[in-house]
């Protein structure tokens, strides 16, 4: 058995060789993400392991067939960059690493709600230029305020343990309802209800055809003045230019983002002085209220550690047994 990974960094290379020896299968690493100009490289290889946040093109998928490898597993969670029908169409099976660490992406969504809420980004500029006055950077506390979280799946409920610990206020909501939490009592049966209570909403749902530009001009009319907005799942649930004239109005207090809806391009790439040639993405990203960070929230060594051996254990899995623990449904 061979497998070839694309997109390999540096910092996941000993992950991956740790794997390939107590596996005693060979992985071939290589640098550059997945396309159809370097697919000719899986020939002869078994299966095809990938992450990237850029769309896989039908013909990445067409020359698998080719070479007769049905095997594709991802090192990341989100599916929303895979043409599904073209893998049905080739019968190639997918999967996924939906829990390579859930806390990761929990941590850093109330470490920048906390730095939002404790004003670090205005003291530190103010500071930078010789002000060291508090006035009027005046803070909130997290113990006082209901924290509003959309998707109880494993990352929603890791960030709910966390806000727990601050003595945070709870409610939630999901259309799957996870029974632990339906026991204590923190679910809303509408959104609308979840806008009305929260001081903080933070999004932890996948992208969806049907969940697209979700906190619009209604959403955020429905919401609390001041709110702090969340958002470490994917950039899509967000219309941007409603959030912007949010937080120009002040109903949005302040937002955390982890991620941006056109944010390929910009995210994970080096600009130096070249100014980012996109203006709504640059009047959020020149706010001190706002903080972004490059779709980074993954990026800790216990969760790239699990994103690349459970993503070669499932390829493995796929190619020995035709399945695997973590099968990602085409319908
Ligand atoms: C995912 O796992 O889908 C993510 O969003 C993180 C990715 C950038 C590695």
């Amino acid at each position: 058995m061979k497998i070839i990974a694309y997109g390999i960094r540096d910092d996941e290379l000993p992950y991956l060789k740790e794997w390939e020896e107590k596996n005693k299968i060979e992985v071939k690493a290589v640098q550059d993400l997945l396309t159809t100009d370097n697919i000719d490289l899986a020939k002869g290889f078994d299966g095809v392991v990938a992450y990237q946040q850029k769309p896989y093109s039908d013909g990445i998928f067409e020359k698998m067939n080719e070479y007769g490898i049905h095997a594709f597993s991802l090192r990341n969670v989100g599916v929303d960059n895979v043409p599904f029908e073209t893998l049905r169409k080739f019968n190639i099976n997918l999967s996924n690493v939906p829990a390579y660490s859930p806390s990761a992406i929990a941590e850093l969504s109330v470490t920048q709600l906390m730095a939002l809420l404790r004003r670090i980004p205005e003291f530190e500029s103010k500071m930078k230029s010789g002000d060291f006055r508090w006035a009027p950077d005046i803070a909130l506390e997290l113990n006082q305020m209901t924290v509003g979280v959309i998707g109880t799946g494993r990352i929603g409920r890791a960030a709910m343990s966390i806000f727990k610990g601050f003595g945070a206020k709870l409610v939630c909501y999901d259309v799957f309802r996870n029974p632990e939490i339906e026991k204590e009592g923190f679910y809303v049966d509408t959104l609308e209800e979840l806008y009305k209570q929260a001081d903080v909403i933070t999004l932890h749902v996948p992208a969806l055809k049907d969940n697209y530009h979700m906190l619009n001009d209604e959403a955020f009319s429905q919401m609390k003045g001041g709110v702090f907005i969340l958002n470490y799942s994917r950039g899509t649930l967000i219309d941007s230019e409603s959030l912007i004239k949010a937080l120009d109005s002040g109903k949005v207090a302040g937002a955390g983002l982890d991620t941006y809806e056109n944010e390929v391009g910009i995210f994970d790439v080096d600009h130096g002085s070249q100014a980012i040639d996109d203006p709504i993405f640059n009047n959020l990203y020149n706010r001190e209220n706002v903080m972004i960070t490059p779709h980074s929230a993954f990026y800790t060594k216990t969760a790239v550690k699990n994103m690349v051996q459970i993503a070669l254990d499932n390829n493995k899995s796929f190619i020995e047994k035709g399945t695997a623990e973590n099968l990602v449904s085409l319908d």
